[in-house]
């Protein structure tokens, strides 16, 4: 798709967009090492439509993924992965200062983008026909797994994101929630919301997080897409 100047200002994405980030991404965003990705149970809470589940799967590990819309049979969230795909690359292509296009006007991340869109919906189609329940429907800020489930729990693109969307309340009870479900490290990442502005509350989280006995690191990373994006939260939950 080609670029043209925005008419106006662009003003966040607006719903929350079912992405479909790379596993290169998830890597690069969450530092995953190699070791990390089979060392234990993993959980991505929000999974969208990211191939993350079915990369970690394929390299021998195990993850589940979340999202509230795996509720849905695989043919009507394939229509819905299609249509968010046009989605934000429509609001992306209206903001040539902030990314990074080809030559030919297309975002940069649109192909990879769309190859892991299909990955992981070949990959949910199998898990609805053989019932494994990689995928699971379930919304933040409660979770339907016992306390320490997880070894680690990677979760990007929804809290801090759409602060214009979910309140602190709604941010600090689902923090906490992924913290309950986790023995080892919680890595939340980015800490800007669509329109690159840091999240107001992060002190106050980190404080509430401190007083349970969470460890807290701000870990610097490089985005894959905004360099504003360049931090990664990483909790360590007490006694891991
Ligand atoms: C921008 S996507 C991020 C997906 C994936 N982590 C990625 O980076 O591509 C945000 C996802 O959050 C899901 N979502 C929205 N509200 C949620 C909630 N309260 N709890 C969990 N997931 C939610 C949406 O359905 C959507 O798939």
């Amino acid at each position: 798709m080609n670029h043209s100047q925005p008419a106006g200002p662009i003003g966040p994405i607006g719903p929350v967009l079912v992405s479909s980030r790379t596993i290169e991404e998830y890597r690069a965003h969450f530092v995953l090492t190699d070791a990390e990705l089979t060392a234990g149970p993993i959980l991505d809470c929000p999974g969208g439509a990211s191939e993350f589940g079915a990369a970690v799967r394929a390299a021998g590990g195990s993850c589940t993924s979340v999202d509230p819309r795996y509720t849905m049979a695989a043919d009507d969230l394939a229509r819905i992965v299609d249509d968010e795909h046009e989605r934000v690359v429509e609001w992306i292509a209206r903001q040539p200062d902030r990314f990074r296009f080809d030559a030919d006007g297309t975002w940069e991340r649109a192909t990879p983008w769309r190859r892991a869109a299909d990955t992981f919906l070949a990959d949910y189609r199998r898990d609805r026909a053989a019932g494994t329940g990689h995928y699971l429907a379930a919304t933040l800020p409660e979770l339907p797994f016992e306390d320490r489930r997880f070894a680690l729990v990677v979760s990007g693109f929804l809290l801090f994101t759409y602060a214009d969307l979910f309140d602190e309340e709604f941010h600090t009870a689902a923090v906490l929630e992924l913290v309950r479900v986790c023995s080892g490290e919680v890595r939340l990442h980015p800490l800007n919301d669509t329109r690159g502005r840091r999240y107001p509350h992060l002190p106050a989280l980190l404080d509430t997080l401190r007083a349970r006995g969470v460890g807290v690191r701000l870990c610097p990373v490089r985005s894959t897409i905004l360099p504003n994006d360049d931090r990664t939260l990483i909790l360590t939950v007490s006694g891991a």
